[in-house]
């Protein structure tokens, strides 16, 4: 057993979290890492209201395991999404960026776990100082949207920097990666790609194959696709879209126009919501209102391929990490063997550093 700060915050076996995906992690991925000792988190910013509902009553259905929602904390329901949360009694709420202090006092009022996710030391300061319970550091190495500093500055960095339990994102797939995470500081770790590549997810098999083909040059980072850096598999589309001149760009914004209105009626938003929507990103991002606009065509080409299984026609979001992954197991599986090499590796650190080590007994993990 490895016991650290997160597993004793989140009542989980093992300190290992699913990290949000959309269109991936519903509640059939969610609550196979749930179930399997994980927490699993339900990814609700491509969700409408009613299907976030209906999703946290099927995950609470299918596990007994605590499991969190992920949510934006700029959605223009977020109160709703809040109220929802607590109301359903689930046990975690995670943002995509920290929320302001009197949504994290709500919720924690509520008795609910909340985790921000953050790119920078400076983040994570901010959202300790407002009362969040845990953060999820991502380094550059991650899937889809990424700031620029790799995993393995990042997470020591703020692991020094915040007194609350650091979770390490952005490249973790086995034991080793788990061990190297605690080594740094951290009190688990946070793994995307590792888990859309599982028999669990409910991604379409031409797409999984897509991701197990890549090698760790296989993606990039492009902001191209809505405006801020995004890690895609490496495409043709993807390419072609990153080289886009001014004129590919323009057409890029009227084909974002005409995907905007079929993802407004997609997702049963009205015009006014996704104005105040765009709004709201552009307050938050500094974007223009062209990159507005690409942003409103990304789960569109999100979509095609998560939900579709389009390839061709659809973006991937991918960490680095999809060019060292060759098999699809379950959750448990997976969960199980990442836990046995982790011992086997903590042991292994345990001869190398002598006997005056070992003789003081199992090391109690940071965090
Ligand atoms: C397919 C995919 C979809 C993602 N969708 C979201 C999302 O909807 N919201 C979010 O906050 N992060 C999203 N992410 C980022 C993950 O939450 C996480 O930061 C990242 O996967 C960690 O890096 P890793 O893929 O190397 O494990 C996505 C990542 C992937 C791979």
């Amino acid at each position: 057993m490895i016991r650290t700060a997160l597993t004793e915050l989140l009542g989980i076996r093992y300190p290992v979290v699913q990290a949000a995906m959309g269109y991936v992690s519903g509640p059939r991925l969610a609550a196979a890492v749930s179930d399997a000792g994980g927490l699993g988190l339900i990814a609700s910013a491509t969700m409408s209201l009613a299907e976030l509902e209906k999703a946290i009553e099927e995950t609470a259905g299918r596990t007994a395991g605590p499991f969190g929602v992920n949510l934006r904390a700029d959605a223009p329901d977020a109160a709703e999404r809040v109220r929802l949360i607590v109301a359903r009694r689930v046990p975690v709420a995670s943002f995509a960026q920290a929320p302001k202090p009197e949504l994290i006092a709500t919720l924690k009022d509520a008795g609910v776990v909340t985790i921000a996710s953050i790119g920078a030391r400076r983040h994570a300061e901010k959202a300790a100082g407002w009362g969040i319970d845990a953060v999820i550091a991502t380094g550059g190495e991650g899937g889809g949207h990424v700031g620029a500093v790799p995993t393995s500055l990042l997470v020591p960095q703020v692991a020094a920097a915040v007194d609350i339990p650091v979770i390490a994102a952005g490249g973790f797939f086995d034991g080793r990666s788990l061990v190297a995470a605690l080594a740094w500081g951290a009190a688990g770790i946070a793994m995307g790609t590792r888990f859309l590549l599982t028999s669990d997810s409910p991604v379409a098999g031409v797409v999984k194959r897509a991701y197990l083909a890549s090698d760790v040059t296989g993606t990039l980072v492009t902001s191209r696709a809505d405006g801020v850096p995004h890690r895609l598999l490496r495409t043709p589309l993807v390419e072609r879209l990153d080289r886009a001149g001014a004129a590919g760009r323009l057409r890029g914004v009227v084909r974002s126009a005409r995907s905007a209105s079929a993802f407004r009626r997609a997702s049963g938003q009205t015009w006014p919501e996704l104005i105040r929507e765009g709004r709201a990103m552009r307050r938050g991002s500094g974007l223009t209102w062209g990159q507005v606009l690409m942003a409103a065509n990304t789960p569109v080409l999100l979509r095609a391929a998560m939900v579709d299984g389009r390839p061709d026609l659809g973006l991937m979001s991918s960490g680095q990490v999809a060019g060292l992954i060759t098999d699809l197991p379950s959750c448990a599986e997976l969960i199980d063997s990442i836990m046995a090499g982790a011992q086997q590796r903590l042991a292994a650190l345990g001869e190398l550093a002598g006997p005056a080590a070992t003789a003081a007994g199992p090391a109690t993990a940071p965090g």
